[in-house]
């Protein structure tokens, strides 16, 4: 697996861009770590490739279907982060899962080949079903989620798919599947290659991982002050009592922000903080202003999209007006490849 997600992708022709394919799952709006794990890059990517972004909704239902209330809300927060975020529904297809239903049908061809142990075997799997008993995820539903990741993929034919380590296993299910396929049926599909985005260690501003469920995130729609507030309450070295004690910012997690979002400070607050010139409370200060500098034209996007709610309806059905073209195209395919009418 190791050399297979270091495979090199060939450049793409200026003509013919690789299909790209990715998505985030609609649990709540976005935020930094949500921001500088994924989306940041996503907005480089789609210069480069024929990008298609998805709001993955029914992959959010697999582990929230017993309360769908906040579901259709946090779909369009997300599409309008997606926007405000500098993904351009003029350039890349911006689109909600659920609006395409030939994903499940795709989905539940791919099960008919799919092994059973497989899925069991997923490591995401065996853990959330652990971890989440109050959810209950004994479905099949959730157990199939990496075969409904694999038909998102597959049905734009997407040569690479830019996601987190925690989906290389199942963008090598995915690329089980493709192999499977393309053995029983003929070539219908490349085999994805993931484009791995490093994670950078963000952690919440209680010190715990960074999630929505413990209330600890700043969200890309904070508002300046809020991200002032959340930013002050960060837990920072705590051998730093006293204003001049000497610092080590490579325990501090205010530093790791300052490594991803402040580069061009990062040498001299490292240096700051060692010699304990800089206190933790300037430090934080910058922080926060870096943070609302790179936040500020999100929010004025966000505003005059909120503004305009028929704005982002108009992005959701062109988004999959074009995503909907290509997948019937692939599925009349699959239908006849498979000898279905
Ligand atoms: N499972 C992905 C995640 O939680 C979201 C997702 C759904 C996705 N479908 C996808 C990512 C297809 C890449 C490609 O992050
Ligand atoms: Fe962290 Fe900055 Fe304080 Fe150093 S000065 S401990 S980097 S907050």
């Amino acid at each position: 697996m190791e050399t297979e997600t270091k495979e090199r992708v060939i450049a793409p022709k200026k003509t013919q861009k690789l299909r790209l394919l990715s998505g985030m799952r609609p649990t709540g709006r976005l935020h930094l770590g949500n921001y500088a794990g994924a989306l940041q890059n996503w907005v480089h990517l789609q210069h480069e490739y024929d990008a298609f972004f998805m709001v993955a909704d029914w992959h959010a239902m697999t582990a929230l279907y017993e309360d769908m209330s906040e579901l259709p809300d946090n779909t369009r927060q997300v599409m309008i982060d997606f926007i405000a975020a500098g993904l351009d529904p003029e350039r890349a297809t911006l689109f909600v899962q659920s609006h395409i239903k030939e994903h499940a049908e795709l989905a539940l061809l791919l099960g008919m080949f799919t092994p059973v142990p497989w899925l069991e075997r997923t490591p995401s799997y065996k853990e959330a079903v652990v971890d989440n008993q109050d959810k209950h995820l004994e479905t099949l539903g959730f157990l199939g989620y990496p075969v409904l990741q694999a038909a998102d993929i597959v049905i734009y034919k997407a040569n690479v798919v830019p996601v987190g380590e925690d989906q290389v296993p199942h963008l090598e299910m995915c690329r089980e599947l493709v192999r499977r396929v393309n053995f029983l049926y003929g070539n219908l599909f490349p085999e994805p290659q993931p484009i791995l985005s490093q994670t950078p260690r963000l952690l919440g501003n209680d010190g715990r991982k960074m999630s929505k469920s413990y209330d600890n995130c700043i969200y890309l729609s904070d508002g300046a002050k809020l991200v002032e507030k959340k930013v002050a309450r960060m837990v920072t070295d705590p051998a730093r009592v006293r204003r001049y004690d000497l610092g080590h910012p490579e325990v501090c997690s205010v530093f790791d922000y300052h490594k991803h979002f402040n580069k061009r400070e990062e040498p001299q607050i490292a240096e700051g903080c060692r010699a304990g010139t800089l206190g933790c409370v300037d430090c934080k200060k910058r922080l926060a202003a870096v943070l609302n500098e790179m936040l500020e034209p999100m929010r004025a996007k966000r505003a005059e999209l909120e503004a305009k709610p028929k704005r982002v309806e108009r992005v959701m059905a062109d988004g999959a007006e074009r995503a909907r073209e290509a997948a019937t195209k692939t599925m009349a395919q699959v239908r006849q490849a498979m000898r279905l009418p």
